[in-house]
């Protein structure tokens, strides 16, 4: 996201801020800065590419693909402006790359338009080595960039004779020490602690994961990360101390709402660290027999009930060299999990944020409750003192009672609690390592004397994912429910996409990730994110090619996953196709993907799948669930058959095809009603899936569009739909040309509606649409409904992928300019940078303003108000459209067209702003 719209968005925060009227004028003062001065380099042309990916990560450390793909953003001064060719280096020094030479790859000028997904064709990258890269690209004229600034990329442990370490366990706490005999000039750690481990070295914690490593199939695979530990290290002794925490680890089931059965394996470490000195020595410390092991201060550690820290269980110096670890036993050599050992390569779960409570209350005597005003994802800091063994009690929850006390009744078994006893000296300051809440509210109990607002901080943890979309509008509710969707979003990525992030449960259900991942990749980087889960959902998947409904598969349900849940498979392959380009998901997953569709074909009988679980889970009004679960087939098999065309089998492509026909007419059988007119139950989802996927056959458009909206006028301009029709409706609505009954759901305040969450108070997406508060399933904080916020991006932001646009090539800018909302604005981060619309209507006069990253193209709909005649168009200063007729020769703009119910520009790269005026 470039700098503006960043303050864009950062503006749309403050505008919420309690101090606005401060805040405001200053940050729009700021803003006219921030646009008013173009940097020098606007002036020249071809600008040297930045934003340099690696596995779309910024200079990673510790991957473990052979061969990584690069990407890079372009930038140009002028229009309509592509890549024609790019020539990368990659050397095994930065002095080789300074002075512009690949000694292990230097690809020469290779004529492509490809700025993404560029796979790296040098010299075997070794193990453990650090790589320096850049590019230059050439433009559409053939002239040439300067260089990119320098980016850099290395390798983890690629072979398993790199690995010198032993899986140890024995205790919660295991440590080493060990001398250097020179000053340490390059050191990395290697680290898989399980379920979690916090590294320190020389009494620090090293680096900023929590939660780590991100949680896995255990047997299929486990995850390391590789940390960067040069400046933790000293000549001479030095010590390492590893904690350890049960996570997710050996959990293999549970059941809901019943307590869970959860078996959990002995905590293991592996560890690794290569050290190389001034003096040419190389020196690696691996975990082994020779460690030692004793439980630490945390008492007790549950990702559902919380953290008991015992402080006077602490051994100073346990981290730290010259330790006297009398009392310590050996650590014991295990067998460890039996997944192979793979690198984390996607944005580590991290404290991305601290929240001051805006208020504390206390309901009871010596019961107090802090506010954040806000539902997140994490845990609470505590700062308190007083007498040693003092036990102070923290409980978390999303809701309260009407007499000021928390109300854990929605949480299920968890029981969300954490627990400090003090060590007694002085200020104390306690938070969790190993257990984490979904909540709003802290309760504080047993608090030594009366607490501060300063005793309570509320700590924001999840997947540290970068936000790189923003969408905002005139309509203030639209906005909060945007604001909505990106925090309870966020909550829930917990190294997997969760379905909530406070009950017992917090699992990778398919089919809240499928619904939710649009949203997702507009709103945020996911593709490192989703590279790991796919890969998740490959481990899981089982001989015959069927996939849980959850992932890891932790839910003793039914042995058989919904389609409509395990269609995240495909599903989340497509949109990383879709939204980054990314051929080798597709590539990788492709038997996998053929595997899973087989077995939903077994499952069929006469083309139809009518096996499910759950249906259009949670809606208003119920739906066949074998016709939801039949419509999911067919989209995968639509989508089989677009990815093996893309592959280029076309003999695959075509029985897809035929498949995907098949099962149309099958689905026209079995689930259309010729007495109705109606699908299904005449639901609005089962009206809803058919017309999405292309179902209906052209005679049965209108009765089958009829039916739909007259059950929305029916119930006064609501929806009925729960998680998979949610989402649909209000893309088919606007495909049908009725964006305005879509805006008016969207708008709408009383239930069920996203506006009646917010009415009650939400501060993330509910699970119900009922606003419920007692015993059972009512999760305040799940992401599924969020997925309304790709309609804001692409209906009313006007931002669309064309149909071949893969990875934003080919946009499509077509906001729909509904009465009621005089303006909206959008932008999405890509990978080829920046998209942006923003639009205005009032009476006589549309602008419309876009942006157009280097190496794409776009058509520009502007709608033709009927009622408005003598239409002139303005871009910028010129006139491109005026008394009915083009006026070509604005820089950019490759052709126009009046058709209706828009004009439409063709348009390569770079900004535009149209104006459309008329009687
Ligand atoms: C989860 C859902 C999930 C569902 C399956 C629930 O308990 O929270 O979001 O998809 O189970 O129906």
């Amino acid at each position: 996201m470039d700098t503006v719209h960043r303050f864009i968005a950062t503006y749309d925060s403050v505008r919420r801020h309690p101090n606005c009227s401060v805040i405001r004028p200053l940050f729009l003062l700021i803003l006219f800065f921030t646009c008013s001065f173009q940097p020098a380099y606007a002036l020249a042309g071809p600008i040297p590419p930045s934003n340099l990916r690696c596995e779309y990560l910024v200079n990673p450390l510790g991957i473990d693909v052979r061969q990584p793909r690069f990407a890079w953003i372009l930038r140009h001064s002028e229009r309509g402006q592509k890549q024609s060719a790019y020539q990368v280096l990659v050397a095994s020094r930065r002095a080789l790359v300074d002075q512009d030479r690949g000694d292990r790859w230097d690809s020469g000028k290779v004529s492509s338009d490809e700025s993404t997904q560029v796979v790296y064709s040098g010299t075997a990258l070794k193990s453990g080595h650090t790589y320096y890269w850049k590019v230059r690209y050439w433009d559409a004229e053939g002239r040439a960039s300067g260089y990119s600034q320098p980016a850099q990329f290395e390798m983890g442990l690629l072979a398993r004779e790199d690995w010198k370490g032993q899986w140890i366990g024995g205790a919660n706490q295991l440590r080493t020490e060990f001398r250097l005999a020179g000053t340490v000039v390059r050191a990395r750690a290697y680290i898989c602690g399980l379920g979690y481990y916090e590294l320190r070295i020389n009494g620090r914690k090293v680096g900023n994961n929590v939660l780590d490593p991100g949680t896995t199939t255990y047997e299929k695979r486990v995850l390391y990360t590789t940390y960067d530990v040069t400046p933790y290290l000293e000549r001479g002794s030095n010590a390492i101390g590893v904690m350890l925490g049960r996570g997710w680890y050996g959990w293999w089931c549970r059941s809901w709402p019943a307590p869970f059965s959860a078996k959990n394996l002995p905590l293991v470490l592996f560890f690794q660290m290569n050290v190389e000195l001034a003096n040419g020595q190389r020196v690696s410390i691996a975990s082994g027999p020779s460690w030692m092991a004793k439980d630490g201060p945390v008492t007790s550690d549950h990702i559902y009930h919380g953290e008991t820290c015992d402080a006077r269980l602490e051994t100073p110096g346990w981290d730290q060299p010259r330790f006297d670890s009398a009392g310590w036993a050996p650590a014991k050599v295990t067998e460890g999990p039996k997944g192979v050992l793979s690198a984390q390569m996607m944005p580590p779960i991290q404290v991305v944020d601290t929240i001051v409570p805006f208020v504390m209350n206390e309901p009871q005597p010596g019961v107090y409750v802090y506010d954040l005003g806000q539902n997140i994802s994490g845990w609470a800091q505590l700062r308190v003192s007083g007498p040693p063994g003092t036990k102070v009690t923290m409980r978390f929850s999303e809701l309260i009672y009407d007499n000021g006390m928390i109300n854990t009744a929605n949480l299920g078994p968890a029981k969300a609690t954490d627990t400090y006893i003090l060590r007694g000296e002085g200020v104390e300051t306690y938070e969790p390592r190993f257990t984490y809440h979904g909540f709003r509210y802290v309760e504080l109990t047993g608090y030594p004397g009366t607490p501060s607002m300063d005793a309570v901080r509320g700590r924001v943890v999840h997947s540290s994912v970068e936000t790189t979309g923003s969408f905002v509008s005139s309509n203030s509710l639209l906005n909060q429910i945007q604001r909505m969707v990106h925090w309870g979003q966020l909550d829930n990525l917990q190294s997997i996409p969760t379905d909530c992030d406070q009950r017992a449960e917090r699992h990778g259900w398919m089919g809240d990730a499928q619904i939710s991942s649009e949203e997702a990749m507009l709103n945020f980087d996911m593709a490192a994110f989703y590279s790991n889960f796919i890969r998740d959902i490959r481990d899981t998947q089982g001989p015959d090619g069927a996939i849980p409904d959850t992932v890891p598969d932790r839910f003793c349900g039914p042995n058989t996953a919904d389609p409509a849940w395990s269609s995240a498979y495909p599903l989340l392959c497509w949109c990383m196709w879709r939204h980054y380009g990314d051929r080798r998901v597709l590539e990788e997953n492709y038997e996998g993907l053929k595997s899973y569709v087989g077995f939903l074909r077994k499952g069929a009988h006469d083309n139809v799948v009518r096996f499910f679980n759950y249906g259009d889970w949670i809606a208003v009004e119920p739906t066949p669930g074998a016709l939801v679960a039949d419509a999911y087939y067919n989209y995968d098999v639509q989508i089989m058959a677009n990815v093996a065309k893309i592959l280029g089998k076309s003999r695959d492509a075509e029985t897809y095809s035929q498949l995907a026909g098949q099962i149309k007419a099958a689905f026209n059988r079995e689930f259309y009603d010729a007495r109705t007119g109606n699908y299904g139950n005449g639901s609005q989802t089962s009206n809803v899936l058919p017309l999405f996927l292309n179902l209906v056959p052209h005679d049965r458009m209108s009765p089958v569009v009829d039916h739909l909206i007259n059950d929305i006028n029916r119930h006064n301009g609501h929806l009925t739909c729960g998680f998979h029709g949610a989402k649909y409706l209000m893309l088919v609505l606007t495909q049908i040309g009725r964006a305005d009954l879509a805006y008016k759901i969207a708008t709408q305040t009383d239930y069920p509606s996203w506006g009646y969450m917010i009415s009650k108070g939400a501060t993330t997406v509910w699970e119900l649409w009922q606003e419920r508060t007692g015993v059972g399933m009512n999760s305040h904080n799940h992401p599924a409904l969020g997925a309304v916020s790709s309609w804001f991006y692409e209906a009313l932001g006007g931002i669309n992928l064309d149909a071949d646009g893969a990875g934003y090539r080919h946009i499509r800018f077509e906001p729909q300019m509904v009465a009621g909302l005089p303006w909206a604005s959008a932008t999405i981060g890509t990978v080829r940078g920046d998209v942006a619309c923003s639009w205005s209507s009032a009476p006589g006069v549309i602008t419309v303003d876009v942006t157009v990253p280097v190496n794409a193209d776009a058509k520009i709909l502007i709608p033709k108000p009927a009622e408005m005649r003598e239409t002139k168009i303005q871009e910028g200063d010129r006139t491109v459209w005026e008394n009915g007729r083009y006026l070509p020769g604005d820089p950019g703009i490759l052709g126009a067209n009046p058709g209706e119910p828009n004009f439409t520009f063709e348009v390569g790269s770079g900004h535009y702003s149209f104006r459309l005026t008329g009687e």
